[in-house]
């Protein structure tokens, strides 16, 4: 949640900086602002809003001028979307400017004693107390100040700062938010995510929580937590611009549903030889392990659901799901002999990381499904298996998802073989099976006609139900969240079997009833399941395994998926569900990359 940017070059900063938000801005979208350093005067210039809103402005104000300066993108935590709530925030003296990722937890407290001290503050953030604590420890060694400000912080941040008296320099501060620098040729820069200077550069330098940084046209300095100068290495990013640009595409989400083929492709094709799956990422001992426990946040959660299902199929071994939110209020039972999978398309889900935390404690083995690399949640985690989707910039995930769901697929077969629940002949045929699976998403995306016909037909309802059983329902939770997120169309998931329970209550004349019913095995159960709701007036549009004839008597409208085992198919059925969802919040003319009131990473309990 908020994107921070920083530049120091011999160009103007403005359009670097600016460009760098609209890069960000799927981190939040409430408000924008700048500031930049001239001649030891810091101008800063802000407003509520998406970016555009602020380029408007800085167009306007012919003020805004200096090769170094820092941005923010903000999602409201502490005080409501506001031009003044707006970062970056100032000193009152005008020394200071400061962008912040993160929370003060102990804000409220540092605020009482600075206004006892003569601060005046004048917005409701949190982040205001950071940039009068610089100031007020500030004897003119700037490393010192920042060293003294936040030791006195409880919580986590991200920070940029400037100083007026340090021309052409910005610090970069990393707390439990992530924080990357960009090394160039002549230019410097800071940023929550690559994404906003990789057009820039390529070569990074992970900061580590409690490091710091100050950064000038030539030279990248780093301390650690003491102060102490240390030297890091840089590493070099493998994607490429186009990864986080639309492409000639209208929004990220459709570029990202498109890309699905060659991301599962990239995740799953080098952890395959000799017609069998290799983690050699994973140095585990499986049978140590007597349950699995799998915990995530939104879409993360619901692919676990989907691998609880492959795992225990295969592996005929407990596994648990865990919402990452409730896991540490559950006193959940976990030992040394639980493997608890963490699953994170962004590496940073706050949720997410005090789960991990709460299973150590717990001396569990965590292993993490992650996107990002060298994310905090595959720092944190025991081992690292990668999804290798490349950015993601939509905030309704996609290939993240579908990524995801693959690895568990693969980890499920791997580790029935390693149990020794599959002999060699199975695990190969499950190998050649998982081979198929980009492929099909490939031929998958050939109904996105069909799809978008669909989605003309019934964008105006207002309600709308998923229903399946066993992994179709699991698929369900993730389209209807799709839906939900990017059209604001209400819609619920519904184990089929339960819809009789209650829920058939509001079934009525009209109501859409999305029936996904490609796990063949309970193809006659789901076909009750229609009749009950068409019974009762609902409309049906059903999602099948090609060749199945028997569904088109039964539904309204059918789309018919390309088939692959009937283990692996919700990595393949949730891809038409993903564009109709799109083409739905299309017709209802909403902002589908950035939905009202969500950011990309959720880095807030
Ligand atoms: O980055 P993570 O995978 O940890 O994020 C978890 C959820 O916030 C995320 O999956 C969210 O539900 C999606 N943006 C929904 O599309």
């Amino acid at each position: 949640m908020c994107g921070i940017v920083g530049f120091t070059g011999t160009t103007d900063a403005k359009g670097i900086l600016l460009d760098g938000l609209k890069r960000l801005e799927y981190r939040g979208y409430d408000s924008a602002g700048i500031a930049v350093q001239n001649n030891n005067v810091i101008k800063m210039v802000k407003a509520s809003g998406k970016v555009d809103n602020l380029v408007e402005l800085v167009e306007k104000n012919k003020d805004i001028i200096g090769n170094s300066g820092i941005g923010h993108t903000r999602w409201a935590t502490h005080g409501v979307p506001s031009d003044v709530n707006a970062h970056p925030h100032m000193s009152t003296d005008g020394k200071f400017a400061i962008v912040h990722n993160g929370i003060i937890e102990n804000h409220a407290e540092i605020k009482a004693e600075l206004i006892a001290k003569g601060a005046k503050f004048l917005s409701d953030t949190d982040t205001e107390v950071i940039v009068q604590l610089i100031d007020y420890y500030y004897k003119g060694n700037l490393k010192e100040a920042l060293m003294k400000a936040t030791a006195r912080l409880n919580g986590s941040y991200a920070l940029g700062v400037l100083c007026a008296d340090s021309p052409n320099t910005i610090y970069a501060v990393k707390y439990s938010n992530p924080l990357i620098i960009g090394v160039g040729a002549g230019e410097n820069y800071f940023a929550s995510d690559i994404t906003a200077f990789i057009n820039h550069t390529k070569n990074v330098i992970d900061l580590d929580d409690g490091e710091f940084a100050s950064l000038t046209p030539d030279k990248v300095t780093i301390y650690d937590h003491s102060g102490k100068e240390i030297k890091k290495e840089e590493r070099k990013i493998t994607w490429d611009v186009a990864a986080a640009e639309k492409s000639g595409y209208e929004h990220f989400m459709l570029k990202e549903i498109m890309e699905q083929p060659a991301a599962l492709k990239a995740t799953i094709e080098p952890r395959i030889r000799d017609n069998k799956i290799h983690f050699d990422e994973l140095d585990i001992d499986i049978k140590k392990y007597d349950r699995i426990l799998i915990t995530a946040c939104g879409s993360a959660y619901y692919a676990g659901c989907v691998g609880r299902d492959i795992i225990e199929k295969l592996c005929k071994l407990h596994v648990h799901t865990e919402v990452a939110s409730e896991l540490r209020y559950r006193d959940p039972i976990i030992d040394e002999k639980t493997l608890v999978i963490v699953i994170s398309q962004s590496g940073e889900t706050a949720d997410t990381i005090a789960a991990i935390k709460e299973a150590k404690s717990k001396n569990a083995t965590v292993l993490a499904i992650v996107n990002v690399v060298g994310s905090a949640i595959a720092k944190l985690a025991d081992y690292a298996i990668y999804t290798w989707a490349g950015p993601e910039i939509a905030v309704a995930t996609t290939k993240g998802y579908t990524t995801q769901v693959a690895i568990l697929a693969m980890f499920a077969v791997w580790a029935a073989f390693e149990l020794g629940k599959i002999n060699e002949k199975e695990f190969e045929k499950y190998t050649e099976e998982i081979k198929k699976i980009p492929e099909r998403a490939q031929r998958t995306l050939d109904l996105n006609a069909r799809v978008k016909k669909l989605a003309d037909k019934y964008y105006q309802k207002r309600s709308m139900f998923f229903i399946g059983r066993y992994l179709d329902y699991a698929v369900c939770l993730e389209g209807s969240l799709k839906l939900k997120e990017i059209s604001y169309i209400h819609s619920e998931a519904y184990a089929a079997g339960e819809l009789k329970h209650g829920t058939i209550a509001l079934i009525e004349q009209g109501r859409l009833v999305v029936a996904v019913c490609c796990y063949e095995p309970l193809l006659d159960k789901i076909i009750s399941n229609i009749q009950q709701v068409k019974a009762r007036g609902a409309e049906v549009m059903a999602l099948a395994m090609e060749d199945n004839k028997k569904i088109f008597t039964e539904a309204d409208d059918v789309l018919l998926v390309p088939k692959i085992y009937e283990l692996f198919m919700p990595v393949i059925e949730i891809i038409p569900l993903q564009l109709f969802a799109y083409y739905v919040a299309k017709n209802n003319k909403c902002d589908i990359d950035k939905p009202k009131n969500l950011a990309k990473s959720v880095t807030v309990e």
